[in-house]
């Protein structure tokens, strides 16, 4: 079983690192070379059909999380993400939890929620007359997918609840699809257009939207991990980290920055693996609101014998074949690195990931603030990229934190007189 606490990964240069990630994935050496050519992975060519008006295409640093054990595997995570200090607190965070076995993860089955907005009818009426037929509803939704229904996936059930509004009364008529490994928008989508026609004629009424929630409250991923109570820095430590998070879990404008941090783990590895982003974010702030009240997504507590337990639950949509996947070439690499077989085993990598970077933001914030490491850092970038070696990024990364003096200019000086 490969392992993924690679020591001094960050010390390492390029050619090292995807030599130990090669290894690791048995990546082949066109994949080596295109993440080499770190090129941004698609031509124009590709960019001109992926979207309109394109004049270009535009990269982001793609780097690589250590020590990740989810379920009692090794990972190592692709993460994409303009930040500093990200990637190393995500490989912090799981560096602690690994000590305890690292993350335990556990996701709901892949079921997707397709809406159909009916107007003009009498709900109780239309209501009956759906369920009637919903095995023909049903039978219409899954021919739109060969695929889904030959592996008995695809539309499962049909429900219908009325909701009340300004413009009077509307009846949503709601599909639920499991859509395997796919993210699974478009297959929602095109299910909930079939039916439609169908749906008007029992009912007498008018559809008007049809299209996937994504609020995807029947995909969700729950990711938990014990952090050592001495690892994290002893009881006081441990004791603050829970008083940061009982400020998340209680004010808002805490608990958007909290989330914001989740979020620079869970999103970074869903952009190096080809996700929908947006669906990710916009359904996990609207999970953190579901008691009425937005709050932190992470719960932190401790366990019988003082350690640290953190729980992370997220609603998650997201897939490893069709969509970009299919298309772009580092999202492809990306997912083989991680080596999942599974958008849900996905999906727990991400929610893992999530919670690795809530830990090493609430740690960090709850003992010496995040600046000081991330100018700690900011410096090592800034001496490698003065052409120091291992050894010389040590010595110029402490004298310019000693003389308060973190530039690129001073790097090179101290460079110079090493
Ligand atoms: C910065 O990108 C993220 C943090 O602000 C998260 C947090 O405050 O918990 C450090």
């Amino acid at each position: 079983m490969p392992d993924s606490s690679i020591s001094k990964f960050f010390e390492k240069d390029q050619k090292e690192r995807l030599t130990i990630v090669k290894n690791f994935a048995g990546l082949s050496n066109e994949d080596l070379e295109i993440l080499e050519k770190a090129t941004g992975g698609i031509s124009f060519d590709k960019a001109d059909k992926m979207v309109e008006n394109a004049i270009g295409t535009f990269s982001l640093p793609l780097g690589i999380a250590t020590n990740f054990k989810i379920n009692d595997k090794d990972y190592l995570i692709p993460m994409v993400i303009e930040e500093p200090s990200v990637i190393a607190a995500a490989s912090k965070g799981a560096k602690i939890a690994r000590i305890k076995g690292g993350f335990k993860v556990k996701a709901d089955e892949s079921f997707s929620i397709g809406q159909i907005q009916l107007l003009n009818v009498d709900s109780e009426k239309a209501i009956s007359k759906i369920n009637e037929s919903s095995d023909e509803i049903l039978e219409i939704a899954n021919a739109q997918s060969n695929t889904l229904s030959k592996i008995g996936k695809g539309a499962k059930e049909v429900t219908c609840r009325e909701i009340q509004t300004d413009s009077g009364p509307m009846l949503i008529v709601e599909l639920l699809i499991d859509v395997g490994d796919a993210m699974g928008a478009n297959i929602t989508n095109s299910m909930c257009e079939a039916v439609s026609p169908l749906i008007e004629k029992i009912t007498g009424g008018k559809v008007l939207l049809k299209i996937l929630s994504n609020y995807s409250t029947r995909r969700i991923v729950k990711a938990s991990a014990i952090f050592e109570k001495e690892a994290v820095g002893g009881e006081e430590v441990v004791d603050n980290i829970i008083l940061a998070y009982q400020f998340a879990a209680n004010d808002v404008y805490r608990a958007v920055t909290h989330n914001k941090g989740i979020m620079n783990g869970s999103i970074a590895v869903a952009n190096a693996t080809g996700q929908d982003s947006r669906a990710i974010e916009a359904a996990a702030n609207a999970y953190a609101a579901r008691s009425g009240q937005y709050r932190s997504l992470t719960e932190w507590s401790k366990d019988s014998e003082g350690n640290l337990l953190g729980k992370l639950e997220l609603p998650l949509s997201v897939g490893i074949v069709g969509g970009i996947i299919n298309v772009h070439p580092l999202a492809k690499i990306c997912t083989k690195i991680l080596g999942v077989e599974s958008a849900k085993e996905l999906a727990g990598v991400i929610t893992a990931t999530g919670l690795a970077q809530n830990y090493s933001a609430i740690r960090a914030l709850a003992t010496e603030g995040i600046q000081k490491g991330h100018m700690r850092l900011h410096a090592r970038n800034l001496a490698a990229a003065a052409g120091a070696n291992p050894q010389q990024i040590d010595e110029i990364v402490m004298r310019m934190t000693q003389e308060n003096n973190i530039s690129l200019n001073r790097a090179k000086e101290l460079l110079d007189q090493i």
